[in-house]
Parts: structure tokens; sequence; C-alpha cells
């Protein structure tokens, strides 16, 4: 009879294990793929690739909106300044963009999601008092455009003063957004756990589907867009140097 040597033993032990555990990776691998194809046709049916926008992500380009917004403005003061006749109906329409999207759904998030837990943890509270002092001058200044812009056609006491107070929309909003995309919403993963972050990108998806639509933030960059062919501030080609 052939003696069973330690070597043989380990083999026999190797071959069984490899067989036991055989099933179990090819159940996961066939378990993957399915959950692969019924990804597939989620995606095909929906149009969604499935995969959700991190909270920080989801607020970063909210705020590439709040700055194409800031250039029609931009170019609004530009055309003001050297008397050139616009529709002041587009510098009403952005402002209502920052009224709907910004003021009221964006800064809300913020005030609701990430300063309260910012100041729980006792970080940063100096800037989020000031971020949230901004958000409240900014809702009024917001209002204060809404109601000069459609006498601004004509130069005057309105227009002057709605001018100055776009300026002061500028200058508050290019800094503050700078600052959270920079200082706080980098930090924002350290203060919550992997499940509440992921919490938040769905509840933050979740609002802005039910306030405005589907395709909300699509449709709030159409019509930022719509905004800058009106003011001739579309073509980005227009920004590259030429010649040089
Ligand atoms: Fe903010
Ligand atoms: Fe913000």
């Amino acid at each position: 009879m052939e003696a069973v040597t330690p070597a043989k033993r380990r083999l026999f032990l190797f071959g069984t294990l490899a067989a036991v555990a055989a099933p179990a990776v090819f159940t996961r691998r066939a378990f993957a793929e399915e959950k692969g194809i019924g990804e597939k046709l989620k995606e095909a049916v929906t149009g969604k690739t499935g995969k959700e926008v991190t909270p920080p992500e989801d607020l970063m380009r909210e705020h590439g909106v709040l700055d194409r917004v800031l250039l029609v403005y931009e170019a609004g003061v530009r055309k003001y300044a050297s008397n050139e006749d616009f529709d002041p109906a587009l510098i009403t329409r952005s402002a209502e963009i920052i009224r709907d999207f910004i003021n009221n759904y964006h800064e809300k998030t913020e005030e609701k999601h990430l300063f309260p837990r910012f100041r729980t943890a006792g970080k940063m509270v100096e800037l989020v008092d000031t971020l949230e002092r901004q958000h409240e001058a900014g809702r009024k200044l917001t209002e204060t455009i809404i109601r000069l812009a459609p006498t601004s056609r004509s130069s005057g006491a309105d227009r002057t003063r709605l001018v100055d107070t776009i300026q002061s929309f500028i200058t508050m909003y290019r800094p503050h957004a700078a600052r959270e995309d920079t200082d706080l919403f980098p930090k924002l993963k350290d203060l919550v756990s992997a499940h509440e972050y992921d919490a938040m990108a769905e509840d933050f998806e979740k609002t802005e589907h039910d306030l405005f639509g589907e395709d909300g933030f699509e449709k709030m960059a159409a019509r930022v867009a719509q905004l800058e062919q009106q003011m001739g501030i579309h073509e980005l080609n227009q920004y590259t140097p030429q010649g040089r």
C-alpha cells in the first residue's frame, strides 16, 4: 500500500478545497454577469448610467451653473457701461435661475446638509458662519436685481443701482463658491460615514428631481446656455487667444 506523505495529503486537501470553492466562485461570477446585464438593461430603458454623483460633485456642478450666470451678468454690465441696447429680460431670467436653483435649492442644501455637520464637528465654523451670512446677502441682492432689471433699459438711477447690485453679487460669489469647492466640500467625507455620504447623494438627487424634474440639472444648464446665446457670449472659441 502506498504511503500517504505530507506532500500528497496537502495536494488532496487542496483538491478538495478547490472542488468546494469552485461552485461558489462560479456562482458569484454568474451573479455578477447577471447583475451586469440587468444594469445594462436598466440603462437602455432609462438612459441613466446608474452611477450616482457624489455630494461635492453635485454641488460643484451647480457652482458651474452659478459661474455661467455670473458670465451673463458680466456681459450685461459691459453692455450697460457701453450703452449697448439689449433686452433686460435676460438679466431678469438670469436672476430667476439664481433665485430658484442657487438661492432656494443649492444653498438650502448646503444649509440643511453641510453646515450643521461642520458646526456639530466644530470644524471650520467661522467659515460656515460667513458662508451662511453670504447666502442671506445673496438672496437680498437677487431680489433687488429682479426688482430693478425691468426698468434698466434706459440709463438712470435704477440702472446705476442695478449695476452696483450685480457687481456686489459677482464680487461676493466668486470667492464664496471657490472657498466651498476647495476648503469645505473636500472635508465633508471626513465628517460622515460612507453610508451617510451615499445617502446624502441620493437625497440631493431626489430633491433636485422633485423640484426641477427628472433632468433638472441638464434643463437648468440649457437655460443658462440659451441666455449666453442671447447675450452673445456662448461661442466658447471667442475666448481663445487668436494668432499667438
Ligand atoms: Fe454657499
Ligand atoms: Fe455653494
